[in-house]
């Protein structure tokens, strides 16, 4: 694994260009990505390209060594260009157009757009494609960060259009599938169908989902049409898209689908603030994230692009867009960086080089202080390039568990939620937290992946189930885990006739009758585990696996397949993986709190997210909080 930073050489006088490059290789970094918000300075007008000091930029970090990573400066569009098209600004839900004065005021159907794009990215990839220096492209920057996968403007509108009318037959399709005869929501044409914003009450969920899924597409067609550019001029390079954390606006798959190499930006202390982690976890992994932050997203990446994936932005020191931005524990950028390594990752770079002194960022820490000095990270990446240099290039070992995820459950979830707390997201993370602390390794794959080689898979909960899923499920024979929801709606969002679980009916027979949410607090007990959030009435003659104190059953088996008609708690889960990796013969150690281990090819990891002493059974080693301890696999 390589190490790197992200540099703005636009941010600093040309002075000190060598000397940054100089530092970052001593430090044991071998790459640098620049340029991706750089428009105003490389086209400061329309028409009329600087790329001088781009050019000079390129040759002293490449003199030092380091190898580039050039960004696309799409997601900051400049002031003349926005001013030539003001109706190239994304508008929000609510009717408001996103404005220029920061950044991703763009819409991603807006066709002027799409062509200035094309020709800034032509442009760039023509002057630097073949330069000896590039190693990699990154296309624009976080799609969707912001909140700005979604607009309603009226270029996406139009598309939207064009899209429906290619998806469907004729309206009268459409009518049919959507349920439209339901308060009078019938259309005569395809030209009179808006985006489903601005209604009075809550649009038709299957014109949300139809919405989603061109909002999607359009992602994956920008992102297409740089790197068709890119690839013409640049035979070379890799192309990556830097995604970013818990985000699933838009369908990562469909766009990593055209890249070479998925990255990821890892903010594990701003997750951990931001995101649904009750005040315990916040508390004790304050400094650390929580331990399953980075490997959830490390697994997710690498599953979305064959295995080729790298960490663009890794977070150095305190960050500036969380509610509270508290400092990471000595230690854990190390952690962080090694742990990247354990799951695979080709790189790790870290996000800034030095901290910027002014604008939005100025309170985000970067390797260097504002003033050139060394921050703590710098030490941390020091010993970690050390350290990855004396273990060597790590192969990734075979992992006996799947977990799918799917975009397109989350949009489901998330536009019928049902109960407030159904949370896509939380739901899988929580799967894979409970395999994770069984000390289990994962790949996290879509629900279209090739899952013959697995020993277990876990489902969360998929809607929408394709007959293809359900018959490759039929076909296999390692213990399958599938939960609430599941097969609970059809691809134009409408109740199976056959009701839940739909198609997986064919593979275990019982019947979703009535479905309820429970509010936060109400929970229904079992032995030894309790439902909370979502419970499910079954129909079936199969005698449940568990059940409630009062009989009704939540988990049911057929065969190597299992239903679980709840919102699972970690005792439950916990309880039915064991089961299940007992029953495909796969060896568990649950780990104690704040420990996560990762098995390479040759390497077992071991990393305390915790801010005490751990001492590691299976190794007989005691690790230090934000220590990571190594150990070579026997044989
Ligand atoms: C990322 C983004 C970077 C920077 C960073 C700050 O989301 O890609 O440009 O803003 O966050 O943490």
């Amino acid at each position: 694994m390589k190490l790197g930073c992200c540099y703005y050489p636009e941010h600093w006088s040309e002075e000190q260009w060598a000397d940054d490059a100089r530092r970052m290789a001593e430090m044991g970094l071998s790459l640098v990505r620049i340029g991706e918000f750089a428009w105003s300075r490389i086209e400061p007008e329309a028409g009329r390209y600087e790329w001088d000091w781009l050019d000079q930029a390129i040759e002293t970090l490449s003199a030092a060594g380091l190898k580039i990573i050039l960004g696309t400066p799409t997601a900051t569009p400049p002031k003349w260009l926005v001013d030539q098209m003001p109706d190239m600004v994304a508008i929000d839900e609510h009717g408001r157009p996103r404005g220029f004065g920061s950044r991703r005021h763009y819409c991603f159907s807006h066709a002027g757009y799409r062509e200035e794009c094309k020709r800034i990215v032509t442009a760039m990839a023509e002057r630097y494609g073949e330069h000896p220096a590039l190693t990699t492209w990154q296309t624009d920057n976080e799609y969707g960060c912001h909140d700005t996968v979604l607009s309603f403007s009226n270029s996406a509108a139009a598309g939207f259009r064009s899209w429906l009318a290619q998806r469907y037959d004729n309206v009268q399709a459409l009518n049919n599938a959507w349920g439209n005869v339901f308060w009078s929501m019938e259309y005569r044409e395809f030209s009179e169908i808006d985006p489903p914003n601005l209604t009075v009450t809550e649009a038709n969920p299957a014109h949300w989902l139809d919405y989603r899924r061109f909002a999607s597409d359009q992602v994956a067609n920008f992102n297409r049409e740089q790197v068709d550019i890119i690839r013409a001029c640049s035979t070379g390079c890799d192309i990556t898209h830097n995604f970013m954390g818990f985000f699933t606006e838009f369908d990562h798959y469909d766009t990593a689908r055209d890249i070479d190499i998925a990255t990821w930006d890892s903010y594990p202390l701003g997750f951990l603030e931001q995101f649904w982690f009750d005040d315990a976890d916040k508390r004790d992994y304050l400094r650390q994230g929580h331990p399953d932050i980075a490997a959830f997203h490390h697994d997710l990446y690498r599953g979305c692009s064959n295995g080729r994936w790298g960490v663009m932005e890794q977070q150095p020191g305190p960050v500036n867009w969380a509610r509270y931005n508290p400092s990471p524990l000595p230690g854990m950028v190390k952690l962080w960086t090694l742990e990247a390594m354990a799951h695979g990752a080709e790189f790790t770079s870290y996000f800034r080089w030095r901290q910027a002194p002014f604008a939005q960022e100025q309170m985000h820490a970067g390797m260097l202080r504002p003033d050139g000095v060394d921050a703590p990270a710098a030490g941390e990446a020091r010993e970690a390039a050390r350290i990855i240099e004396e273990i060597g290039e790590q192969r990734m070992a075979q992992a006996p568990v799947a977990l799918v995820f799917s975009y397109e459950s989350a949009w489901v979830c998330d536009i019928q939620p049902q109960g407030q707390s159904f949370k896509y997201l939380e739901l899988v993370y929580e799967w894979y937290s409970a395999l994770r602390k069984l000390g289990l390794d994962v790949d996290i794959v879509s629900d279209k992946a090739d899952l013959s080689n697995y020993k277990m898979i876990a489902i969360p909960t998929l809607p929408i189930v394709s007959e293809k899923l359900a018959e490759l499920l039929q076909s296999l024979t390692c213990p399958i885990l599938i939960g609430p929801r599941s097969g609970s709606k059809t691809r134009s969002f409408c109740i199976p006739d056959q009701l839940a679980p739909g198609v997986l009916q064919d593979l275990i027979p019982l019947k979703v009758t009535r479905v309820e949410s429970l509010r936060d607090g109400a929970t229904e007990p079992g032995d030894n585990f309790e439902i909370s959030r979502w419970l499910e009435e079954i129909e079936t003659d199969l005698a449940p696996e568990f059940a409630l104190k009062d009989g009704r059953g939540v988990a049911f088996k057929k065969d190597h397949l299992r239903y679980v008609a709840a919102w699972p708690d970690r005792a439950l889960l916990t309880q039915v993986l064991s089961r299940m990796a007992d029953e495909a013969d796969v060896a568990i150690a649950p780990l104690p709190k704040g420990l996560r281990i990762r098995r390479t090819a040759t390497h077992m990891f071991a990393f305390n997210y915790s801010a005490q002493p751990i001492h590691f059974e299976q190794t007989g080693k005691t690790i230090d909080p934000a220590g990571v301890s190594i150990t070579a696999l026997g044989g």
